[in-house]
């Protein structure tokens, strides 16, 4: 019996070897499909093919590239079409996620934000999303048959509560920054118009809005964020691979143009 929650091909993955990158990698490797894993940091690539060493070798591309470029994402294309591998899917992940310092000179103050960081961070989270799109959702279109999953946030609904980065011992006041909110915001519109344009090649695109991942936050950070989901705490990493198989497969045949929200239920609240 085949399931409708298989994966027929090879997924495209980028930011692979950040936090969640890894996620996705293994919900779809455990769903039948192949993996390419886009990343700028060519070490952190290696280690993470070091760590799917339970699954199928030949299944697991990695790719050194930088999305910005539109250039080296094309030989990623022309190599994997080398590979006679059919793409299905494509996963834009990649960000530049900035931690939220309590440096003074980094405080991501509205009035004084740093136009470099938001050059190089709209670059990345949008200019390389839409770069992706254009050369692997191509492919797909030409083929008609793929699903898009642009990796938004829930901060891509509602605004972040600056209060939660900061305590009394906060040397300065610290923000979320601006560049963050308009990056995660922009993918709905990427998502909504992808999904309309390729509407006819069989091409689905759709948002993942996740909430906080667990990881290495401070207790007062942790239980202040807790505060603001009614679950009550954050999400664990693996806590997306469903929605990501789900999205990727045609067990989301009549979804595009849409959302998914799995945040605890903090934009509920
Ligand atoms: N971690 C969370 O709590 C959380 C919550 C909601 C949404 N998200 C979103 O999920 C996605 C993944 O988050 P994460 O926590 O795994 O982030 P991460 O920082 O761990 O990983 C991001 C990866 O993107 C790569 N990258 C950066 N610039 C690149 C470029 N130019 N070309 C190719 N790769 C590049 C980085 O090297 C890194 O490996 C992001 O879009 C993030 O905004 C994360």
């Amino acid at each position: 019996m085949t399931s409708i929650f298989k994966i027929n091909g090879l997924v495209v993955i980028t930011g692979a070897a950040g936090l969640l990158g890894e996620q996705h990698a293994k919900a779809v490797l455990e769903h039948g499909g192949s993996v390419a894993l886009i990343d700028i940091n060519k070490q952190k690539l290696q280690a993470l093919k070091n760590k799917l060493i339970d699954y199928k070798n030949e299944n697991i591309n990695i790719f050194e590239c930088d999305i910005t470029d539109k250039n080296q994402v094309e030989n990623v294309l022309k190599t994997i079409n080398e590979g006679k591998n059919n793409i299905v899917g494509l996963i834009n992940n990649a960000a530049i996620n900035p931690i939220v310092s309590q440096s003074l000179n980094d405080s991501n103050e509205l009035e004084n934000f740093n136009l470099d960081n938001w050059d190089l961070e709209l670059n990345v989270g949008v200019k390389g999303a839409l770069i992706c799109t254009m050369i692997f959702g191509s492919n797909m279109a030409k083929n008609k048959y793929g699903s898009i999953i642009n990796i938004s946030s829930d901060l891509g609904l509602i605004a972040p509560d600056h209060r939660i980065y900061n305590n009394k011992k906060s040397i300065s006041k610290n923000y979320k920054p601006v560049t963050y909110s308009v990056i995660k915001h922009a993918l709905v519109g990427l998502t909504k118009y992808t999904a309309t344009y390729w509407h006819e090649h069989g091409i689905r695109c759709n948002t993942l809005h996740p909430g906080g991942i667990r990881d290495d936050q401070n207790s007062d950070f942790l239980s202040k964020v807790s505060e603001l989901i009614p679950l009550g705490r954050m999400a664990n990493k693996e806590e997306y691979r469903g929605a990501v198989v789900f999205l990727l497969s045609d067990a989301s045949s009549y979804m595009t143009g849409s959302s998914m929200v799995i945040d605890g239920g903090r934009t509920i609240w």
